[in-house]
């Protein structure tokens, strides 16, 4: 595996995008320039014929949909980590179909804008990372040996029709979302030594890069919430929060537990009665929540979806 990373982005902070507007431009050259310096190319940057090393978990336990139930303790060590490969492979695969949802919400957003603009410019490098990241997710898979997880034929095609209308703060906080969720799992994911060396390098390539991403959702969504009408917030609100919602109910796909011989049906019901994994959910979120609350998208009627989902 030669993809090492000696530091990593910082991480943004829910204050420092709220209150102070950051010029656009401004922004979109400094995050040009330090995509010019650190950036990957998984395609050869990860040396895909390595060897996948028995004995090693596919994602950290604790981040396992069944670790702590009665389920993981009757399981076996083979079956956890035939569970917890599966479990990363469906994370990442889902991460696929967002990718390809907020590719096109970005080039929607730049079309027809002058491409000598750094943010038009810094927009297409953002979708070219989400490309590399695809591929990349998709060969990890293909190198684990699963299939390709992705969410059922129903939610296909909600998020079709979400990539082909959502505008406005919404379309960047949907992107947010997903991306900081997955940004705190795949920290722990690639420092964690009982953790596939495949799974770490792929975890912290979408770290360094995914920083930059967050950024800038980040203060697109602080510049446009403020403009919104309080009609258009309460939309926005309810949208933010339905994708969310299914976000994070559709990452583990039930096909995971038949792969390490559980029971889908019973499995996929202990997942969603653990409180182990809905803390962790809910931890991971807690920046983002209070950045969304910050600028008004969460709050009113819409906050009992995030109730209900555990993130809030
Ligand atoms: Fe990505
Ligand atoms: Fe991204």
């Amino acid at each position: 595996m030669t993809a090492t990373i000696s530091s990593t982005m910082p991480r943004p902070t829910a204050g420092q995008s709220g209150r102070t507007p950051v010029d656009r431009q401004e922004l979109s050259a400094r995050l040009l320039g330090s995509a010019a310096k650190r950036s990957y190319d998984p395609v050869v940057d990860i040396d895909w014929d390595a060897a996948i090393p028995g004995g090693l978990y596919g994602l950290s336990p604790e981040w396992s949909t069944l670790y702590g139930t009665p389920m993981w303790d009757a399981s076996s060590e083979e079956q956890r980590i035939t569970l917890t490969v599966h479990e990363y492979c469906s994370i990442s695969g889902v991460g696929i179909w967002f990718e390809h949802l907020l590719m096109q919400l970005v080039l929607r957003d730049i079309y027809g804008d002058d491409p000598a603009q750094p943010h038009v410019q810094w927009a297409l490098t953002e979708i070219a990372d989400e490309c590399r990241h695809s591929v990349m997710f998709a060969r990890t898979a293909q190198r684990f040996g699963a299939p390709s997880y992705q969410p059922p034929g129903s939610i296909l095609r909600l998020g079709k029709a979400f990539a082909a209308k959502a505008s406005g703060p919404a379309a960047y906080a949907a992107i947010l979302v997903v991306e900081e969720i997955l940004d705190i799992f795949q920290r722990d994911l690639m420092k964690d030594e009982r953790v596939q060396p495949l799974t770490r390098a792929t975890s912290q390539i979408h770290v360094v890069e995914e920083a930059r991403h967050m950024r800038f959702a980040r203060e697109e969504i602080a510049r446009r919430a403020p403009e919104l009408t309080s009609w258009q917030r309460r939309k926005q609100r309810t949208m933010i929060a339905a994708v969310s919602a299914i976000a994070v109910e559709n990452l583990v796909q039930p096909g995971v537990y038949a792969a390490a011989g559980l029971d889908p049906e019973k499995a996929r019901a202990a997942a969603r009665a653990n409180d182990h994994y809905r803390d962790k959910l809910r931890e991971a979120a807690t920046g983002l929540v209070s950045f969304l609350r910050e600028v008004g998208l969460i709050g009113g009627p819409s906050e009992r979806l995030w109730k209900r989902v555990g993130l809030v």
